[in-house]
């Protein structure tokens, strides 16, 4: 057994989070060890943004995170800003473009938000040391001490920046939440979220419409998305499907507007304007031939428009504009951008994210009951809590 080190601060976890409030921390003098089971850092923010990260959101207001308290994210957010994350990636040189809707992506690769990240780390002198599970975790007069491999560290602070389960092929896990339970926290159920639906019984037939997609306003509740919507051969995906999985619940029904821009008659004014035409043809002006065809089999009025009363075209408008779905799950944490829950707000500050019940313990990142949006959201709260407890370290 090698001696036991002391830090100022241990971190667990070397995503995006755990990096950044050790960098942080770091440079504003403190020794940190940031500890990882994986074999290299930020796996994730590699594979993030097919490939050149997603980086942040012009948007990020608090109002696009989902959390059991919606006002939680707003002081780490406001003090820690998109703008400053964009200040440090120009720092280091890293090109970068809108896409849409406020997402910025680095024009190279996700590869350089993980160099930035680690350089700025070595700045500020932190050990890094991966690969090697954690074997334990004790606190006792006011300080931690964290067992891996063959090795020990102290330390008076403990920040969990585990991240939550989704994607365990790539090292994810819950041990976030199992060692908040240990310190008494309370965990909000989590859920994937970001994730495609999957569709059963009359409605898989629509899988035969795997590969189609379509501009829609997504639904579910009084939430929508107008974005791209994919089918796939197991149900719904693209982004305005994944917007919508994060509200969406076991048992409910989602909403799809497959004509976000037409008016309530418009298939009345497309009667008048070629009554020759079907409703299959009719729908193929807009929507691609496949689906036009899917739809229209479905609503079963096969007669030329001219053939059909208004009142049935009206019908038909409105159920297109309002096609319910009602899947039978998600493709799981296997597949989920994201997870919607995680340690309780409740019991963390949302200026520091330190735990009220046990000074020195913080938990940020995903492992936290915060979740974003598709698009830039998740980083941007990685950095910004990371950063918050890094202040306080
Ligand atoms: P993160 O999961 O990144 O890091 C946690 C770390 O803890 C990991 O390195 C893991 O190995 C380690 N760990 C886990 N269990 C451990 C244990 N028991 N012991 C030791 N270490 C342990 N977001 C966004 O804003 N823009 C985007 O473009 C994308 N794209 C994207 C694509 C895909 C495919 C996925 C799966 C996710 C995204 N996201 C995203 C979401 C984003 O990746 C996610 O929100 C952040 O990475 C969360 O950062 P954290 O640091 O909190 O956790």
């Amino acid at each position: 057994m090698s001696k036991i080190e002391r830090f100022d601060a241990i971190v667990l976890g070397a995503g995006g989070a755990g990096l950044m409030c050790a960098a942080v921390a770091g440079q504003r003098g403190r020794r940190l060890l940031v500890l990882d089971h994986a074999d290299a850092p930020g796996k994730k923010i590699l594979i993030s943004g097919g490939g050149r990260c997603n980086f942040t959101n012009l948007n990020a207001g608090a109002d696009r995170y989902l959390s059991a308290n919606p006002h939680f994210a707003k002081s780490a957010l406001g003090r820690y800003r998109a703008e400053d994350f964009i200040a440090l990636v120009d720092r280091h040189g890293i090109a970068w473009h809108e896409k849409t809707l406020g997402q910025l992506f680095c024009d190279g690769s996700s590869r350089q938000i993980v160099a930035m990240l680690l350089d700025e780390c070595d700045k500020g002198e932190v050990t890094l040391r991966l690969g090697e599970p954690v074997r334990g975790v004790e606190h006792g007069d006011g300080l931690f001490r964290v067992a891996w491999g063959d090795s020990e560290a102290t330390a008076p602070s403990l920040v969990i920046a585990t991240g939550g389960p989704s994607i365990p092929k790539l090292g994810a896990t819950g041990f976030a939440y199992e060692l908040a339970r240990r310190f008494g926290l309370k965990v909000v159920e989590p859920r994937p979220a970001l994730v495609p639906l999957t569709l059963s019984g009359e409605e898989a037939l629509f899988r035969s419409l795997s590969g189609v997609s379509a501009e829609v306003v997504a639904r579910a509740g009084k939430t929508h998305f107008r974005e791209a919507a994919l089918f796939t051969h197991k149900g719904l995906s693209g982004p305005a499907i994944l917007q919508i999985s994060s509200y969406w619940r076991h048992g409910e029904q989602i909403g799809v507007n497959f004509f976000p821009d037409a008016a309530p008659d418009w298939l009345i004014e497309a009667k008048r304007a070629r009554p020759r035409a079907t409703l299959r043809a009719t729908l193929a002006r807009v929507i691609p031939e496949r689906l036009a065809e899917a739809l229209a089999e479905r609503i079963g009025l096969g007669s030329e428009l001219a053939n059909l009363p208004d009142r049935a075209l009206l019908e038909a408008g409105r159920r297109l504009a309002d096609w319910r779905f009602s899947p039978n799950g998600t493709e799981g944490f296997a597949k989920a951008e994201v997870t919607v829950g995680g340690i309780a707000t409740a019991g963390l500050s949302s200026q520091t994210m330190e735990a009220r019940s046990v000074p020195g313990l913080y938990a940020i990142g995903e492992a936290v009951d915060v979740t974003g949006w598709l698009g830039g959201y998740n980083f941007q709260w990685a950095w910004a809590s990371g950063w918050a407890a890094a202040q306080a370290l």
